[in-house]
């Protein structure tokens, strides 16, 4: 185990959500942040004053290709908009560099494919940020649930919202084809974490959304189906209050989990109940996910490891979204 190196990371877009990544790179232990480059003169420059005032050896860059083309530079966190990705994620891997790629991964499988052929090719890393699976509440779950204490696992639904702020509105301006709206914006933690709890891909989904002007969708609800009765419900939203819990079902019980995104000063809670009448309500530590997923892609880098999040997964997540949106659009049940 190489405890000593530190990967050293570059950042490839000035994106809003560095307020959490950019500072999970520099504090997490086994990284060092080179770089961040923008398109947009000045604007790597002025993310660094933010998110990181105290690092003045960091190099801010008007120049993506030149952050690409920086050799020192081993992995990039790639922060776009969800419809540039893949292009960028196959520009990276073709300058040998190690990929964490925003959720979506890609819009479509076909990209997906080909990041894995370059991935391959280039002997690189590649990994989807789905930064919540890194806090130490899902182990727990999928801990209580490895015990037997909730049976077989019925059913399982993931409810994920909150109220889209005027400020953020340009989430919603592209067409849902593009990469804009709630589906690939948060329906994708959605499907991912239904996935999580039956391992296999669902055989068909059934899914209805409302649409904006743009095309995008703004909510979205749907049902994949694993077969034998077991149903997986998801439930998503611009314009609810915050929700972002999922709740499991098994034939003895059940478990919630309260606050799957956790920001800071969010408690973790996992509840659970049992049919025999014992229930419970866990509070965990707090945990950084950002910085946990960045610290885990990091060590699997330096210790030739392969990430937890594999390609396969961010295929069939990508499988699973594209057919909801199709039965969204057509108003029909699509087989997987
Ligand atoms: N893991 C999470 O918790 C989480 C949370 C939110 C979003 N995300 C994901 O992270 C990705 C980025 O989301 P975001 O909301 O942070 O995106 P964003 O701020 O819109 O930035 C996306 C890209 O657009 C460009 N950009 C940023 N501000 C701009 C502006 N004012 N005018 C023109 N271009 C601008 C930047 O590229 P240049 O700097 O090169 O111009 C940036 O890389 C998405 O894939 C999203 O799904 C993840």
């Amino acid at each position: 185990m190489n405890t000593q190196a530190k990967l050293r990371w570059g950042i490839l877009g000035a994106a809003r959500i560095n307020e959490r990544l950019l500072p999970a790179i520099v504090e997490a232990a086994n990284s060092e942040l080179l770089a961040i480059a923008s398109r947009r003169h000045g604007a790597a420059a002025e993310t660094l004053k933010k998110y990181a005032p105290c690092y003045p050896g960091i190099r801010a860059l008007d120049d993506l290709e030149a952050l690409l083309d920086d050799r020192q530079i081993q992995a990039v966190y790639l922060p776009m908009a969800n419809g540039e990705h893949a292009q960028w994620a196959l520009r990276a891997i073709e300058h040998g560099k190690h990929v964490l790629c925003e959720k979506p991964m890609a819009l479509t499988v076909a990209d997906i494919d080909a990041i894995e052929t370059a991935a391959q090719r280039h002997d690189v890393q590649v990994m989807e940020g789905f930064m919540y699976r890194f806090h130490p509440q899902h182990a727990r779950v999928l801990e209580l649930i490895a015990s037997g204490l909730i049976g077989e696992i019925r059913s399982v639904r993931a409810s994920y919202s909150f109220m889209m702020r005027p400020a953020r509105l340009y989430r919603l301006a592209d067409d849902i084809s593009r990469g804009g709206g709630a589906m690939w914006d948060i329906g994708c933690y959605a499907i991912h974490s239904l996935r999580m709890f039956f391992r296999q891909l669902p055989l068909s989904v059934m899914a209805m959304a409302k649409y904006v002007e743009s095309g995008a969708d703004i909510s979205s609800s749907g049902v994949l189906d694993f077969g034998d009765g077991k149903f997986a419900q998801f439930d998503f939203s611009f314009e609810r209050a915050r929700r972002c819990e999922y709740e499991i079902i098994g034939t003895q019980g059940g478990i919630r989990c309260h606050v799957v995104w956790q920001l800071p000063g969010d408690v973790p809670v996992i509840s659970w109940w049992t049919e025999d009448g014992r229930q419970s309500e866990e509070r965990l530590p707090a945990a950084n996910h950002f910085r946990l997923e960045i610290e885990h892609f990091s060590a699997c880098i330096l210790n030739g490891k392969l990430p937890s999040l594999s390609l396969a997964d961010a295929r069939d997540n990508c499988r699973v979204i594209t057919a909801a949106i199709q039965s969204a659009a057509e108003g029909r049940r699509i087989e997987i």
